[in-house]
C-alpha cells in the first residue's frame, strides 16, 4: 500500500485524533459515573477509535461488538444488515455505541432500535466523525469527534473497500476513487 496513491490530504492528524479522543473520553467518564455502562463498538470501523477511547476512560465498563453493513465501495446502499451480533444481553445496561462515522443515520438507527427492543436502559452514540449534510434520518450523535463535509474519508478505522483502515490518521480519499 502506498498512502500517497490514495489520500488527497490528511484531514485529522495523529495529534488531533489524540486530543479528540481525550476530550470525548473525559466527557463519557463524567456522564457514566455510577452507571452500568456497556460500550459497544460497531465493527469494523470503530475498532481503532474505540480502543483509544477505552484506554482513556476512568469509569467502569464492559465492552462488546456488533457488526452491520450498508456500504459497497463508496456507495451507501441504505439497507443495513446485522452481520455479527452482541455476545452480552444489553438488558438493563446504559449502552454507548461507538461508530466511526455518522452519515445517513441508517446504521445507528437500526442498531439502537434493536438495543431498545432488548431492554437497554439507555442508548447513546459516540462517533468520531459526523457528516450532517448526508443525513437521511433524525439521528443525532451525543458525542462527536469532528464534523466533516461530504468527502469520502479513510484511515483510523475507516475503509475504502475494506482497505486503508490501518492508516494512523484520517485522510480524504483521492477523487478518482469516487463514483458518486
Ligand atoms: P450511515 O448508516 O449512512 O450513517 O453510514 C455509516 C457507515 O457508512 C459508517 O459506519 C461507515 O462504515 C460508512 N461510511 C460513511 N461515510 C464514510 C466515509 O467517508 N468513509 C468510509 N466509510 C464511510
Ligand atoms: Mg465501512
Amino acid at each position: 500500500m502506498n498512502v500517497n496513491d490514495v489520500v488527497e490530504k490528511v484531514l485529522i492528524d495523529q495529534d488531533e485524533l489524540k486530543s479528540i479522543v481525550k476530550g470525548l473520553a473525559d466527557k463519557i467518564s463524567d456522564d457514566y459515573k455510577g452507571k452500568k455502562l456497556l460500550v459497544v463498538g460497531i465493527l469494523k470501523g470503530a475498532v481503532l477509535f474505540m480502543s483509544d477511547i477505552l484506554k482513556e476512560l476512568t469509569t467502569e465498563c464492559e465492552i462488546d461488538f456488533i457488526s452491520a453493513s450498508s456500504y459497497n465501495g463508496t456507495q451507501n446502499s441504505g439497507v443495513v444488515s446485522i452481520t455479527k451480533d452482541l455476545s452480552i444481553d444489553p438488558k438493563g445496561y446504559d449502552v454507548l455505541l461507538i461508530e466511526d462515522i455518522l452519515e445517513s443515520g441508517a446504521t445507528l438507527g437500526v442498531i439502537s432500535d434493536i438495543l431498545h427492543k432488548r431492554g437497554a436502559n439507555s442508548v447513546k452514540f459516540c462517533v468520531l466523525l459526523d457528516k450532517p449534510e448526508c443525513r437521511k434520518t433524525d439521528i443525532t450523535a451525543d458525542y462527536i469527534g469532528k464534523t466533516v463535509s461530504q468527502e469520502f474519508v479513510v484511515g483510523y478505522g475507516l475503509d475504502y473497500d475494506e482497505k486503508y483502515r490501518n492508516l494512523p490518521f484520517v485522510g480524504i480519499l483521492k477523487k478518482e476513487f469516487y463514483c458518486r
